[in-house]
């Protein structure tokens, strides 16, 4: 308990630690007076960041979850096309890489061996590699030629929680940063963005008192046996997120699917046994947010008539979704792209709550290792 700092468990403890795990990652690196993101260790000079092409992410596991989010983070304000791949898929795909492109790989422990052969295999075709690692020195940081560190602090649990939510910080910082060198935004734009992941660990804060939220719909759902994960754009990989997690910590069938999909074959499963959590929040300003959540509403209803059990991850306030939802965890009003960092903390709750209520060994899931160090 006492290394737990009270805590019965390093999951939950590291849930609630994502506030200043925000705050160590975010701070150092920005400044809102001078209008500018800063990351020193990047070590690519901004002519060579101007000349790129296109962009690859390769991780593992939760890392490539963050990686999704990523590629929308970074195609939409910096307009440079960005791939995700599977590390361990990575090689078998033989991908044309070429110098004017970049590779991010993602990685909490940075000693991953299938993140580390896809770096090696980008590397050998001539990319350069830019590593974001919870782990200073780790080997995919000293192999990488340039490397930001998640500033999260060490993260035990097996369910990685808190190095989510700071990979995915690091990707607006170093989308951000991107669009800076290579002339995108203005430093009026990046102020805004800067304003606006300052205010981050404040609402995951907020969204921390909603943990007794989480823990009653554990106390009601924990004895179902699958789940669908659903959401659209930047929220579907919060959706494979929240299914991992349950999949990983509770033993729970989980799937995650972009919420598009259901009609192409998941909904013939959706009736009061299989309930859907949906990802349906939205950003008032951003006009394509607006018509992703209209069509969330019509995918509700339809669940709904189709004996469908929902649980709605949606925006502060939104009394509609309230009312067509079996229940409804909300998140504070939030830009589009960072929305997913607030998202996924309802989910780690539930993961976490499910696991307890099942009885099993919310830090040690079996069959599962920290840091995969074997292909
Ligand atoms: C997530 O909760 C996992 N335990 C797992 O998917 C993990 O993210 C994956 O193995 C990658 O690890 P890494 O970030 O240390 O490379």
């Amino acid at each position: 308990m006492a290394d737990k700092g009270g805590f019965a468990h390093y999951m939950l403890k590291e849930i609630f630690e994502q506030p200043q795990a925000l705050r160590d990652t975010i701070a150092p690196r920005v400044s809102l007076e001078a209008g500018v993101v800063r990351l020193e260790d990047v070590h690519i000079g901004s002519e060579e960041l101007r000349a790129l092409r296109r962009i690859n992410i390769v991780a593992s596991g939760t890392s490539r979850h963050a990686g999704m989010a990523g590629q929308f983070m970074i195609q939409t304000l910096v307009g440079l096309p960005v791939d995700v791949d599977y590390a361990s898929e990575f090689e078998y795909r033989n991908p044309l890489i070429g110098g004017s492109e970049l590779t991010i790989v993602i990685t909490q422990s940075g000693e991953t061996a299938d993140t580390t052969a896809a770096q090696r295999e980008a590397r050998a075709k001539g990319s350069r590699t830019i590593a974001i690692s919870n782990v200073v020195g780790s080997t995919i940081a000293r192999e990488a030629d340039g490397v930001i560190y998640t500033q999260a602090g060490p993260e035990i649990s097996i369910a990685s929680t808190k190095a989510f939510t700071a990979q995915m910080a690091v990707l607006f910082l170093f989308a951000v940063y991107l669009g800076q060198e290579r002339g995108n935004l203005g430093k009026d734009q990046v102020r805004g963005y800067i304003r606006e992941l300052l205010a981050l660990p404040g609402k995951l804060e907020n969204m921390l008192r909603s943990a007794p939220d989480c823990e009653r719909l554990a106390d009601k759902y924990h004895q179902v046996q699958d789940f669908l994960f659903l959401g659209r754009a930047i929220h579907y990989p919060v959706a494979m997120d929240g299914a991992l997690k349950l999949k990983e910590v509770s033993y729970v069938h989980a799937e995650g699917y972009p919420t598009g999909e259901a009609k192409h074959g998941p909904n013939a499963l959706i009736d009061e046994s299989l309930p859907v959590v949906i990802i349906a929040t939205c950003d008032r300003d951003d006009s394509g947010s607006v018509l992703r959540y209209e069509r969330n509403l019509a995918n509700i209803k339809a669940f709904k008539q189709q004996s469908g059990r929902v649980i709605a991850i949606a925006t502060t306030g939104d009394e509609e979704i309230r009312r067509l939802a079996d229940q409804t965890i909300f998140v504070p009003a939030t830009p589009e792209l960072l929305l997913p960092i607030l998202e996924i903390v309802p989910l780690q709750l539930f993961a976490y709550y499910m696991a307890l209520r099942r009885g099993l060994d919310v830090d040690h899931p079996r069959n599962l290792v920290k840091s995969v160090t074997r292909e």
